[in-house]
């Protein structure tokens, strides 16, 4: 059997890891829509979505959506020989599951009645970050319209790195939890914030690499 090039193998570990970050919140959105799905008890803890399911339900369908099919969108290979299918799942799967992923992170936000620890600071945060993730999706789609296919891309690495800090705070939060157990509200917000703000450094990041390669002429085979 042919072993694939090793910069294909590297552009499939890069959806394979992505894959992997959301997989915590994946896995704990199927056992919520589970719970709901089967009219579980009610507790203190699940009050808020067994009362007001619709909100959560769209959330988890739309983040499970967008962070496994965005995976593949960023593999270079992937985009370039396979384009119809970048462009179908942009337009018909993506945008429309990034805008629910934020757009339902907001409406919960505005509308859950949330552990004291997830209102003030924490419930700011979440408006900044919905908030910017709906403004880079428009950016994205606006940039694809008028053919700056670079812009398109940094937009949208933008949003995406912002969703997936759903799966950065479960490293920033995960170990401290088993250790220290529930964390205060001041010790909830560093752990929220930092997971998105890693995310956001590491888009800029990917972005300024992608420019730096953009701008290198290009190697002429002799
Ligand atoms: C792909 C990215 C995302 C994934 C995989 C994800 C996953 C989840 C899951 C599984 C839940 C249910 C939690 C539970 O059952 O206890 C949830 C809740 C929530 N998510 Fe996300 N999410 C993502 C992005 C976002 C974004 C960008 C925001 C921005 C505002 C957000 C805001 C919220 C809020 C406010 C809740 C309700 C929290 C609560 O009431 O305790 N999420 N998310």
């Amino acid at each position: 059997m042919d072993t694939p090039p090793p910069r294909r193998r590297r552009e499939w570990t890069i959806a394979a890891g992505l894959i992997l970050l959301a997989l915590v919140p994946s896995i704990g959105g199927a056992f919520r829509i589970g719970e709901i799905a089967s009219g579980a008890t009610e507790t203190d803890a699940n009050a808020r979505f067994m009362q007001m399911p619709l909100p959560v339900v769209l959330h988890i369908v739309g983040a499970l959506t967008y962070a496994i099919v965005g995976a593949f969108q960023f593999l270079p290979d992937l985009r370039r020989n396979h384009n119809a299918w970048h462009r179908f799942a942009g337009r018909y799967l993506l945008v429309p599951a990034g805008f629910t992923v934020a757009a339902t992170g907001l409406w919960m936000t505005a509308s859950y009645d949330v552990p004291p620890t997830d209102t003030g600071a924490v419930a700011a945060s979440r408006y900044v970050v919905g908030g910017l993730m709906l403004a880079f999706l428009v950016l994205g789609v606006a940039a694809v319209a008028r053919r700056d296919y670079f812009a398109h891309g940094s937009w949208m690495i933008r949003a995406y790195a912002l969703a997936m800090g759903a799966g950065t705070q479960v490293l920033t939060s995960g170990p401290a939890l088993l250790i220290f157990g529930e964390p205060d509200a001041m010790m909830r917000l560093l752990q929220m914030d930092a997971g998105w703000i890693i995310n956001a450094l590491f888009a800029e990041w990917i972005i300024a690499r992608r420019r730096a390669a953009a701008r290198r002429p290009a190697t002429i085979a002799v």
